[in-house]
């Protein structure tokens, strides 16, 4: 008879052993939680597409603050949903913009415990919906956008954001928003890069959840997510231009992307587990077709078996106190 000598089953025989020799591991602390704040008055209103997810009111957004700090998650990153938009996305850079006043409740709120990270992209705040502003040929104006961006930091940094979020991925933008930060004595305030980010359709449900008006799409910023060696060149762009971190986006569908840039990186890296990833596994599982526990467990392990050190997910409370359930 044939016995083989070499039996990988052996670390896998029990529970202790796989506990034992596991690679990868979770925990609260590395987990972010995306949220959206609504302008006006009223309260919370669910978004369709991602079942227990919810456009906060300021009431319900505080609520939630202390929940998550509660859960021990690592940070919240703030999107604004506001109720005027116009051309240059004034609201962005309105310190009474929905934003900049949700920006100072989190920081007033849990800055102590949590990491406040804020969405710098004019998306939400523009009537056609791009993430920077016009040319009059109707193409986003990279450099003008910029200048948008710049006062934004600004904005978001006086409003206490720890990190500052640029996801509108216009050529330079890092480079700009450290330099305007630093001149106005912002040397402290954090970036996030959205560093390689691909025009995804997977961002679907959130277009829902920011009310978004765009009517074309992104493909003239946003990545070709047939592209692989672009997503470490646009990393190393940024981290040349001074990100404190960088981030992949979408997660799932762009794995090997995360993997190259952790491989080169000298500051964390960050995946960004989108809308449609949440949505597609919360309507599978709403049907019976898949175990949504495990399912969630599994997408989040293998993103940061793919490279990334924290992860921004809309499960991010729910995990944290599952996880902080079973090592209690
Ligand atoms: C742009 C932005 C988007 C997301 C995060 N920041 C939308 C887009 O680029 O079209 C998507 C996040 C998600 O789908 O969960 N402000």
């Amino acid at each position: 008879m044939l016995h083989p000598h070499v039996r990988p089953r052996r670390l896998r025989s029990t529970p202790a052993m796989r506990r034992l020799v596991a690679e990868t591991r979770l925990h609260p602390a590395e987990l972010i939680l995306p949220m959206f704040i609504r302008e006006g008055a009223g309260g919370p209103v669910p978004v369709g597409s991602m079942p227990g997810v919810v456009q906060h009111s300021l009431d319900s957004f505080r609520a939630a603050l202390h929940e998550a700090a509660a859960a021990g998650i690592g940070g919240v990153n703030l999107f604004g949903v506001p109720e005027v938009h116009d051309a240059i996305g004034s609201g962005a850079t309105d310190e009474n913009g929905i934003l900049n006043v949700a920006t100072r409740i989190a920081r007033e709120e849990v800055g102590d415990a949590l990491v406040i990270q804020t969405d710098l992209c004019l998306d939400e705040f523009t009537d056609h919906g791009h993430c920077g502003v016009l040319a009059a040929d109707g193409s986003v104006d990279n450099d003008a956008t910029l200048v948008r961006y710049a006062e934004m930091a600004l904005a978001q940094a006086s409003a206490g954001a720890h990190l500052v979020a640029p996801s509108g991925m216009m050529d330079g933008q890092v480079a700009v928003i450290r330099e305007a930060l630093d001149e106005n004595g912002f040397h402290d305030t954090g970036i996030l890069a959205y560093s390689a980010k691909y025009a995804s359709a997977f961002y679907g449900p959130f277009r829902e959840a920011v009310d978004s008006q765009l009517k074309g799409d992104r493909r003239s910023y946003q990545q070709d997510p047939a592209n692989r060696r672009e997503g470490l060149r646009e990393a190393t762009l940024d981290l040349a231009e001074g990100a404190d971190i960088v981030m992949v986006k979408p997660a799932m569908a762009y794995l090997d992307v995360l993997a190259d840039v952790a491989a080169v990186s000298d500051v964390p890296v960050w995946a960004y587990q989108v809308s449609g990833e949440y949505a597609m596994v919360e309507a599978a599982a709403a049907h019976g077709w898949i175990d949504r526990d495990r399912a969630i467990l599994e997408t989040l392990t293998g993103i940061r078996r793919a490279g990334a050190d924290a992860v921004l997910t809309y499960w991010a409370v729910e995990v944290a106190t599952r996880l902080l359930g079973r090592s209690a």
